[in-house]
């Protein structure tokens, strides 16, 4: 028998995460013999119910949230959609003002874009070298006609963390102004306390956090008026029409209180095997360190590699094995710079160098050590042939230089 390929060293957790056999078993009941549809009144309905009513519960305790505050939804991004929209919509009456930062994800970025065709002003605001939004810049934009103000927890490109919790503080001395954070890429690291954020929306998807694809859920703090953006069925309190994926929904609950059980350890050990890896790959020349150097995600590596082809060091890797990725998943295989890094300060052709290593609980020491010698030496590998190329444009070429 030909012997199985060794299974690539993943290093993109960032982009998905693998599903727990803990919460796969969890789910397996949902898909099979309770299959019932919770709206429905009849016992095999009520089963099915009785799981959706245990995982909102559940979720919701270890977010110090209420049951009622909890809407699931397809994923982080139905879930921004929502809390952004809808939020916008309920309050036009007040006011048409949404402040936001020039690094949130496309969920966010791309959805205030849509909301300004229908007359809503958009202020991004500017973020520091590592990534850092200023509180005192959230203050300074906030006015009278302002209703929401949207900033993520962590960032998904560059792992820096934002200072929601002086943010929220900020935020709720405006009377009327809602405040909501893209926990996406936060869940499975930081606590989501809502009370101690401040925050009155916030956004979640299950596959971050070693749950199912397709799920996700959006806080909505108790009292806020938050219009549904489908139309159908009375599902989640009418909030979001729709026969719920139930078992997804029992997923991401149980996979969100094993990350919270775990958290503490996880976070350490991950710190740890990061900067490892980070200090291997930022030792090599013209290699630099991205996103905030504390205040961010425990297993992100984000660096630039100057004079080099993020993609082609992460395609290069590919071929040994190592799955990584440029920035956001979203990017990949577009033309487009990051957003984010151009925020940052970074000019095009540094930013055309990034390239991100994610972490998870799942990472090994041994996949770390040997990760350190992988990055590396692809890293010279294509250095030396955009060197080559420069030097040569028609005799040499960095795909060239990834066949075997
Ligand atoms: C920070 C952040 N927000 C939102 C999303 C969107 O989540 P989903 O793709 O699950 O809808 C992602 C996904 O990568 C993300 O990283």
């Amino acid at each position: 028998m030909p012997a199985m390929p060794e299974a690539p060293i993943y290093l993109d957790h960032a982009a998905t995460t693998p599903l727990r056999p803990e919460v796969l078993e969890a789910m397996l009941p949902y898909l099979q013999e309770r299959f019932g549809n919770p709206s429905s009144a009849h016992a095999t309905g009520r089963a099915a119910r009785a799981a959706l009513d245990d995982a909102r519960e559940r979720l919701a305790r270890a977010m110090g949230a209420e049951a009622r505050e909890i809407v699931f939804t397809s994923g982080g991004t139905e879930s921004i959609n929502l809390a952004l929209k809808g939020a916008a919509w309920a309050g036009k009456a007040r006011g048409h003002r949404i402040v936001t930062s020039a690094i949130e994800h496309h969920a966010v970025g791309h959805t205030v874009r849509y909301l300004e065709k229908f007359g809503f002003e958009v202020v991004e605001l500017p973020v520091d070298r590592y990534g850092r939004v200023d509180p005192d810049d959230v203050e300074a934009a906030v006015t009278p006609k302002t209703i929401l103000v949207s900033v993520m927890l962590a960032n998904n490109e560059v792992g820096t963390v934002e200072p929601i919790a002086e943010i929220g503080r900020r935020v709720r001395a405006h009377k009327g102004v809602l405040f909501h954070t893209d926990a996406v890429q936060a869940a499975p690291y930081l606590d989501l306390d809502v009370a101690t954020l401040g925050v009155d929306l916030l956004s979640l998807a299950a596959h971050k956090f070693e749950g199912p694809k397709g799920v996700g859920a959006l806080y909505i703090r108790h009292g806020i008026q938050v219009l549904p953006q489908q139309q159908g069925g009375s599902q989640e309190r009418f909030r979001r029409a729709g026969t719920e994926n139930v078992a997804g929904i029992v997923g991401m609950a149980r996979a969100y209180e094993l990350s919270c059980r775990e958290r503490r350890s996880t976070v350490a050990r991950l710190r740890r095997l990061r900067d490892r890896l980070r200090n291997a790959v930022a030792a090599v020349d013209g290699v630099e360190a991205t996103g905030h150097p504390t205040e961010r995600l425990p297993g992100l590596v984000s660096v630039i590699v100057r004079g080099v082809d993020g993609s082609a060091v992460a395609t290069a890797l590919d071929l040994d094995g190592l799955a990584c990725s440029t920035g956001s998943a979203c990017l990949a295989g577009s033309d487009e710079v990051s957003h984010v890094l151009s925020a940052m300060g970074y000019p095009d052709d540094e930013a055309r160098g990034a390239v991100r290593l994610s972490l998870g609980r799942a990472t090994t020491e041994a996949e770390i050590e040997r990760a350190t010698e992988l990055v590396p030496a692809a890293i010279e590998m294509q250095r030396r042939a955009a060197g080559a190329l420069a030097a040569d444009p028609l005799g040499a070429s960095p795909a060239a230089a990834q066949l075997p």
